[in-house]
């Protein structure tokens, strides 16, 4: 199955029935708008009283909601990720929602990681597809169709072999889509992301992210082919069917690009920093699992025992939260922990410090 082929097919097919979607940029939001010399009195818009790019969108995107930020962050998020085009969404969570059930439906098999994010897991409950779980990041447990993984385990801080996913893609002629929720603006060039990295955006169907991680704002996108941004407008119901992102919202994010853009490289700067203090936890004898990233997992096992080092940590002025199932598996309870670059070397120096000796404490 070549899946542009299939997207196209069905692209053609809404517009022979003259029921394709459109997205059109409107400079303004409200009860009247701008378009062009022309002023329009906006009757589809619930909040006459906005005048302007005010607080909200007041409508999805394919009524008035698109105002050109949007279309202009599509574009930056598109060139960032290294993909043709992007579409935003009202969350990272929305965006998994809305975009596995408009690919995948009853007849179809979705392969996911055993540890994917809980807003994966849902979409693929909705779109009814045949669920079927592979061992974490273990590739030789693959079939095909549509292939789903995070590139940077929100829970883990590991990494995905998206290499070895995408070749499995290929032969089994499987779509592939990865959720970038944390590798967005901390790996690859400015932040791109591990695919960019790694150079697979040409093997990987669909790049998702959240602008509510590292870009500090708020909501999703993907970044994807022309032909997959135009079936998603037609088939994403989160999309569809949700008002558009704020105006504001979407500054905040075009704000956080241009950051990114002018700085030098924020992410490997966090991960040198995430390295150390990792290294730091690891020789003092504590289980980092298959920590790669700024996420850094101190694996405990026992719920209570994870609770009590927590409850600790607070005490002394840090928050380390316990995280249990069913967020992670049965059995390996842990002290979460996600360094920023809001940490300096010192801090890190001193939760370290402070951590290790809890930890040992509560017999770890
Ligand atoms: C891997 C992953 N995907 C998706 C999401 C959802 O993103 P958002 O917070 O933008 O809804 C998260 C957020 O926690 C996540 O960790």
């Amino acid at each position: 199955m070549h899946y542009e082929a299939w997207i196209n097919e069905r692209l053609c097919d809404l517009s022979k029935r003259h029921l394709d979607r459109h997205v059109q940029a409107y400079l303004e939001a409200g009860g009247r708008i701008r378009i062009g010399d022309r002023t329009y009195l906006n009757f589809s818009s619930a909040a006459e009283a906005l005048r302007g790019a005010g607080c909200g969108a007041t409508a999805s995107r394919l009524l008035t909601g698109t105002l050109t930020w949007h279309d202009e962050l599509e574009q930056k998020l598109a060139r960032y990720k290294g993909y043709p085009c992007a579409l935003l969404f009202g969350s990272g969570f929305l965006a998994n929602v809305g975009t596995i059930p408009a690919l995948m439906g009853r007849n179809d098999y979705v392969f996911a990681d055993k540890l994917v994010h809980a807003s994966i897991v849902d979409a693929i409950m909705l779109s009814r597809a045949k669920l079927y779980r592979f061992r974490h990041n273990d590739v030789e447990h693959l079939e095909r169709r549509l292939i789903v993984t995070e590139s940077v385990f929100s829970m883990d801080g590991d990494l995905a072999p998206l290499q070895d996913i995408a070749h499995v893609a290929q032969r089994h002629d499987a779509m592939v889509m990865v959720d970038e929720a944390h590798a967005t603006g901390v790996f690859g060039p400015k932040g791109g992301g591990l695919v960019r990295e790694w150079g697979l955006e040409p093997m990987i169907n669909i790049g998702l992210g959240t602008l509510g991680k590292a870009f500090g704002g708020y909501g999703g996108f993907v970044a994807c082919s022309e032909s997959m941004r135009a079936f998603l407008i037609n088939h994403a119901r989160s999309f569809i069917y949700s008002t558009a992102l704020p105006p504001s919202v979407v500054g905040a994010a075009l704000g956080a690009m241009q950051m990114i853009e002018e700085s030098c490289d924020l992410g490997a700067q966090l991960l040198k920093n995430a390295a150390v203090f990792r290294n730091r936890l690891q020789e003092a004898g504590l289980n980092t699992g298959n920590s790669a990233s700024q996420i850094i997992p101190i694996m405990v096992g026992k719920n209570s025992k994870a609770l009590a080092i927590s409850k600790k940590l607070r005490e002394q002025g840090i928050i380390g939260l316990a995280i249990r199932p069913p967020t992670v598996p049965q059995g390996t309870a842990r002290i979460r922990l996600s360094v920023t670059l809001a940490h300096t070397r010192e801090d890190l120096e001193h939760v370290g410090q402070v951590i290790i000796a809890t930890a040992q404490g509560e017999g770890l």
